[in-house]
């Protein structure tokens, strides 16, 4: 028997791509508010919007356009230029949460949406302090 990830069933669910979308929005809007954040960012917020939006259909067993365009994830390389210590990682987890409550189509998942993007941005943590 083989383990079903959890995450790859949530696209399924969800239904349509949309509502991705609307997560990032609002955790962008999150970002654009955050003292600690906004300045890792860079000024044009639209590409970032959309790489994190595919990202996330990807990896929750939507359509594969991320690593199409942009290839393999390597997300803790694409990280490394940016300084992210336990506070920004903290910062980006309560912005994601804070998102995660603004779309209805993502309730049934949180527990395990929360999960994942909780241990994900653990690993991107690269500075101490
Ligand atoms: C731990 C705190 C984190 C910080 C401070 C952070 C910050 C950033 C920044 C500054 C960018 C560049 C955006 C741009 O070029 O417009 C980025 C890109 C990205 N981040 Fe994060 N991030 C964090 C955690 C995460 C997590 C947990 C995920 C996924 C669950 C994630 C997924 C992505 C994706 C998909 C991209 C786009 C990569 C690409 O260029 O293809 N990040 N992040």
């Amino acid at each position: 028997m083989q383990a079903i990830d959890p995450l790859s069933v949530i696209y399924k669910s969800v239904g349509s791509e949309g509502p991705y979308y609307q997560l990032v929005e609002a955790f962008y809007q999150g970002v654009e508010k955050d003292p600690l954040l906004r300045p890792l960012y860079p000024e044009d917020l639209g590409p970032g919007k959309k790489h994190l939006a595919q990202f996330l259909i990807q990896r929750t067993g939507g359509a594969t356009t991320y690593s199409d365009e942009r290839g393999h994830p390597r997300m803790r390389g694409r990280h490394m230029p940016f300084k992210i210590g336990q506070a920004e990682r903290d910062a980006w987890v309560t912005n994601m949460e804070a998102a995660l409550e603004s779309v209805p189509e993502f309730q049934a998942h949180k527990a395990t949406l929360k999960e994942f993007f909780a241990s994900f941005a653990t690993f991107m943590i690269n500075q101490p302090g």
